[in-house]
């Protein structure tokens, strides 16, 4: 497995279709509506060249960018990137912090750009439990980007897919042990309209850079049904060519979501 990952990451440097090219070949008739990813890869990135971890999560930001640009170029209408996990706070106090700056630069810098391209800006996760000056830039943002309709950025903070899920249980069981339900009629909607992504349709494609093959507590009742596409591409330089050639791979996928096909 290691063998083929070294493979494919040299072939994936002097090899790779030109952008231009992956783009033609690209049919928007069948594009994934709701794309995850996991950006992971940027520690490693950041150790090769001698770098701190810092570095990696900076060029990071920026490879982010470049997704975004590109998943509403295309047409795609939810991204949902995985930031920072419940797991994250065990990292040393001093990357954490690194993160925490770099969420609050990229809201800083980047909510106006996204409004201007009618892109919904919406955080998933525990955010409300972060430092109080970075949660009312975070509440400011999505109030401010809200009735953008041509793509909704979902950025995952502080988020764990099994705290989501008992979060809506618990919501569920209030309203149980209140007398308004009663267990017969708990079902997949009413667990999923307590879930951050309330309303959403679930990922049709989960992309994880960085060659780790784990979900790693993300989106745990969403990716049911998800393609999953990993690269061995670090993701600092995760770019928009990598970004086709994941959406090109999940187009050549049969979906049968437990049929006989679509
Ligand atoms: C995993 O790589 C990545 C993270 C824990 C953070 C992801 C954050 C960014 C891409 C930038 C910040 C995001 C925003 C929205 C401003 P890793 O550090 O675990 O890499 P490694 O496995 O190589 O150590």
């Amino acid at each position: 497995m290691l063998r083929f990952f070294a493979k494919a990451r040299r072939a994936q440097k002097t090899e790779a279709p030109a952008y231009d090219e992956l783009l033609a070949r690209i049919d928007k008739e069948r594009l994934p509506r709701h794309i995850a990813v996991i950006m992971d890869g940027n520690g490693r990135w950041a150790k090769e060249r001698g770098l701190p971890r810092y570095a990696g999560h900076s060029h990071g930001t920026e490879a982010l960018r470049l997704v975004v640009e590109q998943a509403r170029e295309l047409g795609v209408r939810i991204l949902t990137v995985f930031a920072f996990s419940t797991e994250n706070w065990k990292r040393p106090s001093i990357e954490v912090s690194a993160l925490m700056e770099l969420l609050r630069k990229y809201i800083a810098g980047e909510t106006a750009r996204l409004h201007a391209q009618h892109i919904r800006l919406n955080f998933i996760g525990d955010w409300r439990e972060l430092e109080r000056g970075l949660c009312l830039q975070i509440e400011e943002a999505m109030k401010v980007t809200a009735a953008n309709r041509e793509m909704t950025l979902n950025i995952a903070v502080n988020y764990g897919g099994r705290q989501e899920i008992l979060r809506s249980v618990r919501k569920i069981a209030e309203k149980a042990a209140l007398g308004q339900i009663s267990p017969a009629e708990i079902d997949e909607q009413m667990l999923e309209s307590g879930l951050d992504t309330a309303g959403m349709p679930d990922p049709d494609l989960l992309i994880r850079s960085a060659g780790e093959l784990r979900i790693s507590n993300f989106l745990l009742w969403q990716l049911a049904y998800a393609e999953l596409y990993y690269t061995p591409v670090y993701w600092p330089v995760f770019d928009k060519t990598q970004f086709l050639l994941a959406v090109l791979d999940y187009q050549k996928r049969g979906r049968r979501f437990g049929g006989l096909g679509e």
